[in-house]
């Protein structure tokens, strides 16, 4: 009982620790925002930094990247793989433009409703641009969070997800630090809180983790299936 909460360190630490540097950092322009979040889902920022620049370049807005031909699109995707994601982007540009006056929405339950953008990608594009209380759980963010929680219900039963997202939900802070706990949770899922050794002793959370607590980080999450 007592001490910060576990927002209050994620934010306080990513602050002092986590990356600030990052192009797609430097910006709230949604467009932005959601190319580096596409691009990330499945790449590592070292490879993804070049694409980033390059694909801006070519098409600076929405509007240039809704009018390209897709032929152009994948072009500038070749080499980052999964192709599916170059092909949802560009619908999703067509999408904003056709039926959104071509800005993108800003709250994550309507950025969900857009092509290839899932409920994480949703609320990681809302918390960065427009401060929106709402949970990313992401892959990295899940490991995190179970461990910090000690939740060991199996994540590959639907009901036992939906939990993780509600309790997730009750872990938010306040508006204004929305932008440094969502970056927080992804830093701290990419760097110390690895799926196989994990550098507990260097962690914000500390002995408030319960997976730490019980020396079995490994173990979470828990999630059969897959
Ligand atoms: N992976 C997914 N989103 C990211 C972000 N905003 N910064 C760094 N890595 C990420």
């Amino acid at each position: 009982a007592g001490g910060p909460s576990l927002a209050e360190r994620v934010v306080a630490w990513q602050r002092q620790h986590g990356r600030h540097a990052l192009p797609w950092q430097q910006t709230r322009d949604p467009y932005r925002v959601w190319l580096s979040e596409i691009m990330l889902q499945q790449t590592q920022v070292s490879t993804v930094l070049g694409y980033y620049e390059r694909f801006l370049e070519r098409f600076p807005d929405v509007a240039a990247l809704a009018a390209a031909p897709i032929d152009d699109v994948l072009a500038l995707w070749a080499g980052l793989g999964y192709y599916s994601r170059a092909r949802n982007l560009h619908r999703c540009a067509q999408a904003v433009v056709a039926d959104h006056g071509g800005a993108f929405p800003h709250n994550a339950q309507t950025l969900a409703t857009l092509p290839g953008i899932g409920r994480s990608t949703a609320a990681a594009i809302a918390a960065f641009c427009f401060d929106e209380r709402v949970a990313i759980l992401d892959g990295n963010v899940k490991r995190v969070l179970t461990r910090a929680l000690g939740f060991g219900d199996d994540l590959a039963v639907a009901r036992h997800e939906k939990q993780l997202w509600a309790l997730a939900e009750g872990l938010l802070p306040d508006s204004e630090g929305m932008v440094a706990y969502t970056q927080g949770l992804m830093d701290l899922g990419a760097t110390l809180c690895s799926q196989r050794s994990p550098r507990c002793n260097a962690c914000p959370l500390g002995g408030e983790c319960v997976a730490k607590q019980q020396g079995r980080p490994e173990d979470y999450p828990v999630k059969t299936r897959k």
